[in-house]
């Protein structure tokens, strides 16, 4: 198999859910940081349709979202000659792994898991913050859709980034307790096979904090569940009226007033998109309450579309070569395998799997 030179760069490993199209979040949460370390890094990417499983996606549905995923990343700016791509699935070994790090993982941690609890939640329609959720689950065994590969998602996204023995893993705050938990299985099986095998795997954040990026209902993160998403895609109509009926409040009254959630949240999409110079202009005028919070989306919205129409236009180009996409998973895939064939080896044969 292809192995392709590292150069003794450090090992970046990043991926993510084919459950719909790509958003801002996932944009600036990912995918940029992704774009902006394929030169100085020894990047693998992929694209984790074994994680869409969990939530039951249509078959075909998810077959045209890994592609549409990865013309995504591609127009996005990430480049395969500089980069491993690759699915989730063509990758076997990850699987295999999967079981055999799943014997040392707990089930109690699992359910504490704060994705899995939301999940778990949203699937028995409970809406209470109730920390005792595990005796719902539990009266409620035959609800697949608490199922266990929902329960062993951190198993799986450890196994992504322990098999290639990854040094940084850029993603959002949102993925910082499964990445807290990679840390914690490596450890444990250094510690129960007495070996320095596995590292621990980090979070990238070029300096800052990991990014944030809020949704336009004046609540929480930007997330395809939540239906508050702009999405690479849009095009320019959809776009502008999605941040046109952005939700906001009556607008300030007092000067100095403090600010509300869902306006604070538009000067964070405006900082990521028009930068801080802009954004402070805005919450000057704010603060002396002039603002008018339509001039404000009108801008963000301008701002929005530099950075998303180039990316549309490039979306629509590569996702009409299905050729090209094939080749470039093809040969990512294999670039991967050769990797992951050396660790799971190693692992077998460190947990006494052994030919006889
Ligand atoms: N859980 C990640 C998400 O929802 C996706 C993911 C799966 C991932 N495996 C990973 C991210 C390994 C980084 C590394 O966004």
């Amino acid at each position: 198999m292809e192995q392709t030179q590292n150069d003794n760069k450090k090992i970046v490993l990043s991926g993510i859910r084919s459950t719909g199209n790509l958003h801002l979040g996932n944009y600036y949460g990912a995918l940029s940081k992704f774009v902006r370390m394929q030169d100085d890094y020894d990047c693998r990417f992929f694209i984790a349709d074994l994680h869409a499983l969990t939530t039951h996606p249509d078959p075909r549905t998810l077959h045209e979202n890994v592609k549409d995923i990865l013309a995504e990343y591609l127009a996005a700016g990430l480049d395969p000659e500089k980069n491993i791509i690759y699915v989730q699935s063509d990758v076997p070994e990850i699987s295999e792994m999967y079981l055999l790090m799943n014997m040392h993982v707990g089930i109690g941690e699992l359910m504490r898991t704060a994705s899995f609890k939301d999940k778990a939640r949203k699937a028995l329609g409970i809406n209470s913050d109730s920390d005792d959720i595990e005796k719902d689950i539990i009266g409620n065994q035959t609800n697949q859709r608490v199922n266990a590969g929902l329960l062993t998602y951190p198993t799986l996204m450890a196994c992504d980034i322990l098999i290639h023995k990854a040094d940084f893993v850029p993603v959002g705050k949102d993925q910082e307790q499964h990445l807290e938990l990679t840390r914690r299985f490596a450890s444990r099986f250094n510690n129960f096979y007495k070996t320095d095998y596995f590292g621990k795997p980090v979070n990238f954040n070029f300096g800052g904090d990991a990014v944030k990026v809020p949704g336009l209902d004046g609540s929480g993160k930007m997330g395809k569940s939540e239906g508050n998403c702009i999405y690479l895609i849009d095009d320019e109509k959809t776009l502008r009226k999605k941040v046109m009926r952005a939700v906001t409040d009556e607008g300030p009254k007092t000067p100095g007033q403090p600010v509300s959630q869902p306006v604070e949240n538009l000067f964070t999409l405006m900082d990521l998109v028009s930068g801080k110079e802009t954004t402070d202009q805005y919450r000057a005028a704010y603060a002396d309450c002039s603002i008018r919070y339509g001039d404000m989306k009108k801008q963000l919205a301008e701002d929005i579309l530099k950075v998303t129409l180039p990316i549309r236009e490039r979306i629509l180009d590569i996702r009409s070569n299905e050729e090209y996409l094939s080749k470039v998973v093809r040969r990512g895939a294999e670039q991967a395998r050769a990797y992951a064939a050396d660790t799971l080896r190693d692992v077998r044969e460190i947990m006494g799997i052994r030919r006889i």
